[in-house]
């Protein structure tokens, strides 16, 4: 079987749960050697136990994407164990629901802090590395929400609006230097973070949406692929892909 990753290397953030996991295991599968960061240590090694007995080399860090130094920290730490970073997909992410009236200024906040700074922190600190390689992807795991926003939802919407604006800057910045940014906009998905979720409110988020169910996170991990892929990554430079269930069709 071709394997479209094969040796390549992959960081990926919010490798414990949900879409980064999933991420993890399709690009296991395609022969990517993993880096796998998240706050959640005992869940990254989970995702790395199972990624290892499909047959990959990978590697866990405890990470704070929030902050900067631990942030550069693991780039550095990925660099050296691997002497190259050929993937970065941003996934980790925070998701809060607080009516705007009510909203305090340290919810707002937190939230850019974890699902755009974050992702600004680590193209930060990657970025340098891949230009001198001449060679490299970033993937930014925005939301569908950037697109359409959402009730009570404003700073989610507002982070996630940032990670498009700084997905298509970047690309224009990077790409002479052949390294290709993008970013994914998922629908609602089924995961830990929206599993709190009341079942009214999916009931009726389910009847809106044009395929009539939530994805899975195996659904969303093929995008992040087929972006990192050489062939089949190699045109899209600062696009927004959106498996989302037809939710937003932009
Ligand atoms: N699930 C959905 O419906 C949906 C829809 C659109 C976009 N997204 C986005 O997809 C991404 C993945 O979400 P998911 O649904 O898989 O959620 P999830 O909660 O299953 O996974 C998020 C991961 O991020 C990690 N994380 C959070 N804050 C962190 C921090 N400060 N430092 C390090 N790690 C941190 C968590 O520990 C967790 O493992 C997020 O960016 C989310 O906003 C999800």
């Amino acid at each position: 079987m071709s394997q479209s990753l094969k040796q390549r290397v992959a960081v990926v953030t919010g490798a414990a749960s949900g879409i980064g996991a999933a991420v993890a295991d399709a690009f296991a599968a395609e022969g990517a050697r993993l880096f796998l960061a998240d706050r959640d240590l005992d869940g990254a090694e989970a995702t790395a136990a199972r990624t290892r007995a499909a047959g990959t080399t990978a590697t866990t860090h405890r990470v704070d994407l929030t902050d900067a130094d631990a942030t550069r920290a693991m780039i550095d730490t990925a660099h050296r164990e691997f002497g190259r970073i050929d993937i970065l997909v941003n996934c980790a992410g925070l998701l809060t629901e607080v009516p705007f009236v009510d909203m305090p200024v340290h919810i707002w906040d937190e939230m850019i802090d974890v699902d755009l700074r974050s992702v600004f922190l680590c193209c930060r600190w990657t970025a340098p590395l891949m230009v001198r390689q001449g060679t490299g992807r970033i993937i930014n795991v925005s939301s569908q929400l950037a697109l359409k926003g959402g009730e009570s939802l404003v700073h989610y919407s507002a982070a996630k609006a940032g990670v498009i604006g700084l997905t298509k800057a970047l690309a224009r910045e990077l790409a002479p230097h052949g390294v290709l940014v993008n970013a994914i906009a998922p629908g609602p998905v089924e995961t830990p973070m929206v599993a709190g979720i009341s079942e009214d409110w999916k009931k009726a988020k389910r009847a809106e949406l044009p395929l009539g169910r939530f994805g899975v996170p195996t659904e969303v991990a093929p995008t992040a692929v087929l972006l990192a892929g050489d062939p089949s990554g190699n045109l899209y430079v600062g696009q927004v892909l959106g498996p989302n269930s037809g939710d937003v069709m932009p």
